[in-house]
């Protein structure tokens, strides 16, 4: 998100054109925490995970009233437009602001990559990354001690973080919420890893899967597979740490396309990834739909299982 602030913040400057930063995301809004915002203050945080403009969840802004407020203090400060960087529900938020009238530009920024409209949210590599450094060290101690691991991702109800981190890490199973897989699935899988002559097995569930990570590792154990069996789950650190060179990069383009968008008169817009192209989607549809995991991945990632 800060390198996208950046980019925001330098490209209105170069149009002429002020900016007011909001913290504490739709509840800062609010309260009216509100900062002017020069070139200079964004200096030196292109390399900089999180937002200096710091995150809030805002069950006010859910209610009318709540937004109705927000509206007052965007009129009363002069703003004329908003872009809103953020996940599923800060999409939403900022399509109800758009029917009252008030015009914003969505940047989508969320590891779970389920926003509908862009190929990648912003954050989505960065936490791939993470997962992947992590799932290499873990297989050093499985491989060594020829053990199974399960390792939990985020992602909430999307299984698209797992199932590319189960491909990219070479995972023996991955559970997402979008396939159904049995206990039984997984310990003929990691059985079969066993019997094959694997020194490990590598089962990546997305925190959204239906099956609970220690009932996974408890009938594995039971059922004695071959490899004894540990349960990790990584949890935060895959929301933080140093944008990679894919997040910067994307992040700078949507933060420059979401400004010049509003110049140009967009009221109502998410901008996204398109093939290689950064475009404009409508919030209406955006909020329309949910984006999944790429199913067609996961027979891939089986075969090479093998
Ligand atoms: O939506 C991003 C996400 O990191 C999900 O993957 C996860 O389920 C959730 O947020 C965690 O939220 P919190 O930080 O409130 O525990």
């Amino acid at each position: 998100m800060n390198p996208c602030l950046r980019a925001i913040v330098r490209t209105a400057h170069f149009e002429n054109v002020e900016v007011v930063g909001v913290r504490e995301g739709f509840d800062g809004l609010l309260r009216g925490e509100r900062m002017r915002l020069t070139a200079r203050d964004v200096g030196g945080i292109i390399q900089r995970g999180g937002t200096i403009l710091q995150t809030a969840r805002s069950p006010e802004f859910h209610e009318r009233k709540g937004r109705l407020r927000a509206l007052r203090e965007l009129n009363g400060a002069g703003i004329e437009g908003l872009v809103v960087i953020g996940g599923d529900g800060s999409m939403h938020g900022a399509y109800e602001l758009t029917e009252m009238g008030f015009p914003v530009v969505g940047v989508p920024a969320s590891i779970d990559n389920d926003i509908w409209g862009t190929n990648m949210a912003l954050g989505v590599d960065t936490a791939l990354n993470t997962i992947m450094e992590a799932v290499d060290k873990l297989r050093d101690t499985a491989s060594s001690h020829q053990r199974a691991f399960l390792i939990q991702t985020m992602g909430r109800n999307c299984g698209y973080l797992a199932l590319m981190a189960g491909i990219i890490c070479g995972a023996e199973v991955i559970l997402i919420p979008e396939r159904e897989t049995s206990l039984a699935d997984v310990a003929e899988a990691v059985e079969d890893a066993y019997a094959r002559g694997k020194t490990h097995a590598i089962i990546i569930a997305a925190e959204g899967n239906s099956l609970a990570p220690q009932d996974v590792v408890n009938h594995l154990e039971g059922l004695e597979v071959g490899f004894k069996t540990r349960l990790t789950i990584l949890g935060h650190i895959q929301r933080g740490g140093r944008p990679g060179a894919f997040d910067r990069l994307l992040a700078t383009r949507m933060g420059v396309k979401a400004v010049e968008s509003l110049i140009a008169g967009e009221t109502s817009a998410m901008v996204g990834l398109d093939g290689r192209e950064i475009t404009t989607v409508a919030l209406s549809e955006v909020v329309s739909r949910q984006r999944e995991a790429n199913i067609e991945y996961f027979d891939m990632a089986r075969m090479l299982a093998r």
